[in-house]
This record gives structure tokens, C-alpha cells and sequence, in this order.
């Protein structure tokens, strides 16, 4: 079939990518195989001494060691709070690298009021979603987790997915909710056997499948055609008047 010769509405020459012609498929194709272990960065939202989700997290960066992962667990000890200082701190850097370092990331929030935690909240909100050419979590994948003291309730993994989608992470379709969360930790912070924690290696397998599978494709799917077209006006209206086309309207 014949493509329309002029799909976008303000003119703008197609620098769409289009996956069935070469330039593209060889975008998709042909990075070259990573051999390090897959890259995982774990948050959780508490400050508490004895914290389930603190525990949790432990659990999941075992899991992830034991599938062939390499895991940073962040300490939000001493992390301001979002622009009571500036990003030059040593928190907030080491936030930020870590992340920039990860190719997947797991976070577990406590259910607090209904919703995640603020101290959750605040490390996600010291991360850029772009920094020039620096993206710290666009591309990743994520794994989504809640403690709760009450009974199950899916509010924190919900909001979580909510943020996951705004810093553009890939956010995988199993997640953990663990309910009652002090009944389920022994006195070593290990989570006690039985179905909520399979489900924890179910959400840690599926993680570390999808990271094996997008990792190094994670450049071109977080490629946007509004994006290329803001970042490069010029280049644009000279491919339009190459091609012909009108020149994209001013803004
Ligand atoms: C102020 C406050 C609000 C809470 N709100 C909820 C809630 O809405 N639902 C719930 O199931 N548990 C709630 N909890 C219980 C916590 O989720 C539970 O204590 C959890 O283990 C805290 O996480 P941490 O152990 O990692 O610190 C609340 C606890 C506090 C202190």
C-alpha cells in the first residue's frame, strides 16, 4: 500500500520511524549484545529501623543476585526533601547515578494513609526525567511492591504504576502486595515461606525477563517522534524543503 504523502497535520516531514524501512530496522536490531549482569537499582519508602519494606527490598535484591542480577539498594537516610537543597547534594547525586547506572528498578512502598509514602515519593521526585541527553529512568524496567499493615490493598502498587508511567519505565505486569506485613518477616527480617513470598520470585523472574529482553533496546523505544521534532527545528524545515513538504508551523 501506497503511504499518504503527507500524514502529519502541520506539515512536518516524516521523520517518523518507520520499523519496515532499514535505517530503523537496523535500530532495532543491531546493538551490540551486553554481557554485563543485568543492572538493578532498589528503592523502598521507609526510615524505620525495623521496616518491612526495608525487608522486602532485601528479599528482592537476594532474588535478583540469585537470577544473575547486580543490585545498588539506596539508603534514603539524609536524602532532602525535593528543592530544600540543591542537586549537588551527596544524596541526591548518589541517587541519581545509581540510577543512571540501573537497567531495571524495584520499588517498595509502604502503604501509608492509602498511598505510598512520602520518603518514597521524594526519591522519585529527586530524579529528572531528563537532564540534556540523560534520562535516569526512562527505558528501564520496574517492578512494583507494597507492605501494608492492614489488609491487602493494591492503593500503593496502583499509585506506583502511576509513576512509573510518567518517568517512562516499562512497568511489568506482575506485582507484589504483601498485607499484614508484620506477620510476615521473621525476627532477621526474612520473609517466611508461603504464597506471598512465591509471588515475590514470581515478580523478581518476570523483572529480570523483561530487562534481559529490552535493555539494550531501551535508547530506541524511548525515542519520541515530538521529541526529535522540538529537539531539531532546523534540520527539520531543511528535510521539508528537500522533500518539498511545507515547513512545520512556528510555535
Ligand atoms: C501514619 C500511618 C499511616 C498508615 N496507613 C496505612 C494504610 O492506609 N493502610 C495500611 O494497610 N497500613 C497503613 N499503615 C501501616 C504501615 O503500612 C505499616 O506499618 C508498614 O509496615 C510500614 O512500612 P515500614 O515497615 O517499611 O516502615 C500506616 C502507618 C502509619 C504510621
Amino acid at each position: 500500500m501506497d503511504k499518504p504523502k503527507q500524514p502529519f497535520a502541520d506539515g512536518t516531514p516524516n521523520l517518523i520511524d518507520d520499523v519496515f524501512e532499514a535505517p530503523a530496522r537496523e535500530r532495532v536490531h543491531a546493538a551490540t549484545p551486553f554481557t554485563h549482569a543485568p543492572r538493578f537499582l532498589i528503592l523502598y519508602g521507609s526510615l524505620r529501623e525495623r521496616s518491612f519494606s526495608r525487608f522486602l527490598a532485601y528479599e528482592a535484591a537476594r532474588l535478583l543476585e540469585a537470577m544473575g542480577g547486580e543490585v545498588r539498594i539506596y539508603d534514603a537516610h539524609g536524602l532532602p526533601l525535593p528543592d530544600d537543597a540543591t542537586a549537588d547534594h551527596p544524596k541526591v547525586q548518589e541517587l541519581r547515578t545509581l540510577s543512571i547506572w540501573s537497567e531495571g528498578h524495584v520499588w517498595v512502598s509502604p502503604e501509608r494513609h492509602g498511598n505510598l509514602t512520602g520518603v518514597m515519593k521524594s526519591q522519585i521526585d529527586w530524579l529528572p526525567l531528563s537532564e540534556g541527553s540523560v534520562r535516569p529512568t526512562q527505558g528501564r524496567t520496574l517492578a512494583v511492591m507494597q507492605v501494608s499493615g492492614g489488609s491487602q490493598s493494591f492503593n500503593t502498587v496502583n499509585s506506583l504504576r502511576v509513576l512509573g508511567r510518567w518517568m517512562r519505565m516499562i512497568t511489568i505486569p506482575n506485582q507484589s502486595s504483601v498485607p499484614m506485613a508484620y506477620k510476615e518477616f521473621d525476627e532477621a527480617g526474612r520473609m517466611k515461606p508461603g504464597p506471598l513470598y512465591d509471588r515475590v520470585v514470581d515478580v523478581c523472574e518476570e523483572l529480570m525477563k523483561f530487562t534481559l529482553l529490552t535493555r539494550e533496546r531501551s535508547n530506541y523505544l524511548v525515542d519520541r517522534y515530538s521529541e526529535r521534532k522540538e529537539r531539531d527545528p532546523e534540520r527539520l524545515a531543511a528535510v521539508a524543503a528537500d522533500i518539498g513538504f511545507l515547513k512545520p508551523t512556528a510555535r
